[in-house]
């Protein structure tokens, strides 16, 4: 029996909560699920869409394809002396797996607290968040490639990640769909608070030496306080990339805007706040029909209910175009647009 389904409302499937239908879908809870799919469904791999939670996603229009949305579960653990090594199915809901290792004392991915998705999108963008990204921990992962149908295992190396980026969004793109991921934890912390507002909010409830635990806890308060919870108002967290400029631009924008916040970033580089540019242009809080920018983070769209795609995409044009006239700088979305 084909496990396709055809005609299925994808609003439960995206966090923007954009009303949307996909032609065909089907849920894969395993890899011979998946092998059974490429090896019957030939025509429908044409127009394929991987989708884990759907975190990352503006649909603009309905799906004319076939969405596989991935459910491959199960999480294994190996410990190798002070290291742990941790295999999860690409299904398995990424803030459970952290929550799965802070409670076991597996050290790495506390600051990653609360990141929607799944597993396996957690190396696509190389997630990031106070002060970590996952490439930090990645071990390897193993991809089943839409061409051949075989398994590839991937190390840190040949995934090319960077800031927001890897090889899967880049050269690979829609090749390979990923099915799990090792990461290297560690049972000795390395515990890391130098981001944001951590070390004030550990002083706050006056903790001196953290645990990944408070760190995990604490990185959770201050997302909450900041984002807008996906199941009660659509968003996709930041909309827009931090963008990243050469210095001769820098030297140029400083003089003009001396708060302007900026980092170190590769290469010499300077990357700029993108959600500071935005608030600087008068939208945060904005209300647009039914979409806009949420109050406490300017960099974060939302659907209040009933937005569609195309009305949240022309509001990030209208926020691209302002930034670039008032700082010349040209902001890049991170939300796959589909
Ligand atoms: P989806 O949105 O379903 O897919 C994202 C991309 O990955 C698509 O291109 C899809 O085709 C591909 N993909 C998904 N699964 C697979 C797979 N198994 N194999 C191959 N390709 C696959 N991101 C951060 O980095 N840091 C944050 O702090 C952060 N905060 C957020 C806060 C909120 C409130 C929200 C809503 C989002 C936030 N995000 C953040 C974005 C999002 O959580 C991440 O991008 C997450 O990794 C997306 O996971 P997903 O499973 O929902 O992927
Ligand atoms: N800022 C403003 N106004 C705003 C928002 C931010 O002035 O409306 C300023 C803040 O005051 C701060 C700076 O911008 O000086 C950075 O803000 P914040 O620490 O909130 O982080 P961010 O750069 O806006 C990035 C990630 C988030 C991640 C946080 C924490 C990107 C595109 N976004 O946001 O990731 O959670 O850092 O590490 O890199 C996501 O990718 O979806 C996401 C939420």
């Amino acid at each position: 029996m084909s496990i396709i389904q055809t005609n299925i409302s994808l609003k439960p499937y995206n966090t923007f909560a954009i009303d949307c239908n996909a032609k065909y879908y089907a849920e894969i809870k395993s890899v011979a699920h998946l092998k059974e799919v490429f090896a019957n469904e030939v025509a429908l791999q044409r127009n394929l869409l991987v989708l884990g939670g759907g975190s990352n996603m503006l649909f603009t229009k309905d799906y004319d394809g076939l969405v596989l949305k991935i459910s491959i579960k199960g999480i294994e653990v190996k410990e190798i002396g002070d290291d742990v090594l941790v295999t999860a199915g690409a299904g398995e809901v990424w803030d459970s797996l952290v929550k799965f290792c802070v409670a076991k004392d597996y050290a790495g991915i506390e600051n990653l607290t609360l990141i929607p998705g799944t597993v396996g999108a957690s190396p696509i963008q190389n997630i990031g968040a106070y002060g970590v990204e996952v490439k930090d921990v990645f071990e390897s992962c193993t991809a089943f490639e839409i061409a051949t149908g075989k398994l590839k295992t991937f190390n840190k190396a040949e995934c090319e990640f960077a800031y927001r980026e890897s090889i899967f969004k880049g050269k690979l793109k829609g090749q390979f769909i990923i099915t799990s991921v090792t990461y290297r934890l560690s049972r000795i912390p390395h515990i890391q608070t130098h981001y944001g507002a951590i070390n004030a909010e550990l002083e706050r409830r006056g903790i001196a030496k953290p645990t990944i635990a408070d760190v995990s806890e604490v990185v959770a308060a201050i997302r909450v306080s900041k984002l807008p919870d996906p199941s009660t108002i659509g968003n996709a967290g930041s909309f827009f990339k931090n963008p990243i400029i050469d210095q001769a631009a820098f030297d140029i924008l400083l003089p003009q805007f001396p708060d302007v916040p900026h980092y170190p970033a590769a290469n010499g580089r300077i990357k700029l706040a993108a959600g500071w540019l935005i608030e600087a242009c008068g939208f945060k809080g904005m209300l647009e029909g039914n979409t806009g920018t949420w109050k406490n983070q300017a960099l974060v769209l939302v659907n209040h209910g009933g937005a569609t795609g195309q009305e949240v995409y022309r509001f990030s044009e209208k926020i691209i175009n302002a930034v670039q006239q008032k700082f010349d700088v040209v902001l890049e979305r991170e939300v796959n647009i589909l």
